[in-house]
């Protein structure tokens, strides 16, 4: 039973250039381990609180050094010396010394730096990889059964990328790639292919954005698919079979007032759906993310009866890999997909539940990081660990984003584990 004997914290900066808090936990067998939280931009508002200083004269507000604090004074006080016996336990000794639903007291990014840094000394105590110490977190006695197919960023838009086109994501999924190197191979061809495209179309390079997509002047949400197919294919590829394409509408953040600002358009709830529907038959889409807004409850059900037999119905801002919120969408027959990011809801053992609700009821899991992201890789291990069918961590760029796919390939090598079949 490994008891922790001292924690450390300190603010690092993520890829945004953005506070964020890295744990070290030490525990009292000799063994210490560090682990660093990601912070979102397009954020669901049911989301456990992110603690920000709110000194405006320092990072616009956005310091995060009384979540530090949070971490050597009060956590501290809280956990160390008890002898665990698991991850849960600790989390809850966490969550109980907080006393908030929504983490506000301690902040999620404290609780959650502690819960992961925790998890990895575990591991090292017991001589496992991360991985394996996160599948039999699922399952006493588990070990990992496979690797996450990629869903990979190729364009920008939305929050991630200045607004300059409504929707947030074009992402592609190497399908017919039967390793996660091969699948890697593939993505960087299209990627470049996609950035020569640009290029032509749209005169200078495009920039990236946030988590590395392409971020050319789009005039609209189709050209971006339209641009999408165009690029697979020069890349040598048959869209819709070599390779898919998934999106994430992100389209909470272009609702107002019960209406669905798309492209010069204002779309009520069954036009939304409309649009959408559209666009999987038109495209070799499988997978929709957040294709309506995340408290426009009445018209999701109706999106998954349009084209949930196809594709993933995948609740991100819906969700918020909170319990409460994935039972009402099973209930409602809302969706068929979970997004995981474990700090929407601020603890390894919460985010493992929800993750399991959703498996119970036959979905699918997305395992997900966030756009502003650390170089710290715990999400490949996490991914493997907890048989997320898909992962999604950005572009083929940035280091923050390569960091995981890297570590996935280091998994893929250690392991030789398959890649998990897409659904249906
Ligand atoms: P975020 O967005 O990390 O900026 O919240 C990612 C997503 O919407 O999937
Ligand atoms: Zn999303």
């Amino acid at each position: 039973m490994p008891t922790i004997k001292r924690l450390h914290a300190i603010e690092i900066l993520d890829s945004r250039g953005r506070p964020t808090v890295q744990a070290t936990c030490e525990l009292a067998e000799g063994i210490s381990a560090t682990a660093s939280v990601p912070s979102g931009a397009s954020r669901g508002a049911a989301e456990a609180l992110e603690l920000r200083d709110c000194d405006a004269s320092r990072y616009r507000g956005l310091g995060c050094r009384k979540a530090v604090e949070n971490i050597k004074t009060a956590i501290a006080d809280t956990v160390c010396g008890v002898a665990l016996d698991s991850q849960t336990q600790l989390d809850n000794m966490m969550l109980a010394r907080d006393g908030t639903v929504n983490k506000s007291n301690l902040g999620a990014n404290a609780i959650l730096a502690v819960s992961i840094a925790f998890a990895r000394a575990h591991a090292a105590l017991l001589k496992r990889p991360l991985y394996q110490h996160f599948a039999a977190m699922a399952t006493p006695g588990g070990t990992a059964r496979q690797l996450p197919r990629m869903t990979i960023n190729l364009f920008s838009g939305g929050k991630h990328a200045g607004g300059q086109v409504a929707i947030q994501d074009v992402l592609i999924i190497p399908a017919a790639a039967t390793t996660i190197e091969e699948g890697l191979a593939t993505t960087y061809a299209v990627y470049q292919a996609a950035a020569e495209l640009g290029m032509k179309k749209y005169g200078a390079r495009a920039l990236t954005a946030d988590e590395g997509g392409l971020a050319p002047p789009f005039p609209n949400a189709q050209t971006m698919l339209d641009d999408a197919v165009t690029a697979i294919e020069n890349a040598g590829f048959k869209p819709g079979k070599d390779v898919v394409i998934a999106v994430d509408v992100a389209s909470s953040h272009f609702y107002e007032d019960g209406k669905y600002h798309l492209d010069g358009a204002v779309l009520d709830g069954k036009g939304m759906v409309d649009r959408l529907a559209s666009w999987v038959r038109q495209y070799p889409i499988v997978s929709v993310e957040d294709g309506l807004a995340e408290e426009d409850w009445a018209h999701w059900p109706l999106l998954r009866e349009a084209i949930g037999s196809r594709v993933l119905v995948l609740g991100d801002d819906l969700l918020c890999t909170n319990v409460g919120r994935i039972l009402k969408a099973i209930e409602l027959k809302a969706a068929n997909a979970l997004l995981l990011k474990v700090n929407q809801i601020g603890s390894l053992s919460e985010a493992l539940q929800a993750g399991q609700r959703a498996q119970g009821a036959g979905w699918s899991v997305t395992i997900s990081a966030r756009s502003g992201e650390t170089e710290d890789d715990w999400l490949a291990d996490l991914a493997v660990g907890w048989s997320g069918t898909q992962i999604k961590v950005g572009s083929i760029a940035h280091s923050e984003r390569l960091a995981k796919y890297n570590r996935l390939l280091q998994i893929e090598a250690e392991t030789k584990l398959p890649v998990a079949k897409w659904p249906g």
